[in-house]
């Protein structure tokens, strides 16, 4: 996976909110504790530090939705994590997400926080942030 594939992908994914540039993918592509899972159809970003993991962002493009292929990623940065040491894992997510909200329940999270006003939508709206979490057993 290109940093190009992944901003493609994601920008066709977030039609509300700012996509991430290929730059933006590579840079943190370029971070020893950042890694992805997925292919061009979906993938995840996550970051391992220590015994924690967290999500920075998953996408599965229009075009291949309700397919199952978001919940083949979460497992496999969940499994990826587990190799590199994590044992719990986090995320956040805007409170209007429905969809990836019944996505983080149905793979195990539970709410553990709330960061109001945290997200900020191109028509200036402010969306709160749930932060979730799960051990990863
Ligand atoms: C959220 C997202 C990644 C889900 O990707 P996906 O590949 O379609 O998800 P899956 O097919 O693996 O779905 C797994 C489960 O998540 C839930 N889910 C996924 N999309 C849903 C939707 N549109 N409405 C309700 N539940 C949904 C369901 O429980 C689903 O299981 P089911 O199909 O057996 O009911 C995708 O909608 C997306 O890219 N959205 C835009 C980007 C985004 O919001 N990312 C998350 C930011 S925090």
């Amino acid at each position: 996976m290109t940093p190009e594939i992944l901003a493609k992908t994601h920008a066709a994914a977030f039609t509300q909110s700012r996509a991430w540039a290929a730059v933006e993918f590579e840079d943190l592509l370029s971070n020893r504790f950042i890694h992805a899972v997925g292919n061009a159809k979906s993938f995840a970003l996550f970051q391992v530090i220590g015994d924690e993991a967290e999500l920075l962002t998953i996408a599965t493009h229009p075009n291949f939705q309700r397919q199952g292929l978001a919940r083949a990623c979460m497992q496999e940065w969940h499994s990826k994590s587990k190799f590199l040491g994590a044992t719990r894992a986090f995320l956040d997510v805007a409170a209007d997400n429905l969809p990836a909200i019944a996505l983080y329940e149905n793979s195990g999270y539970r709410a553990c926080g709330l960061r109001k006003a945290y997200y900020l939508r191109e028509n200036n709206q402010k969306i709160d942030a749930i932060v979730m979490e799960i051990a990863l057993n």
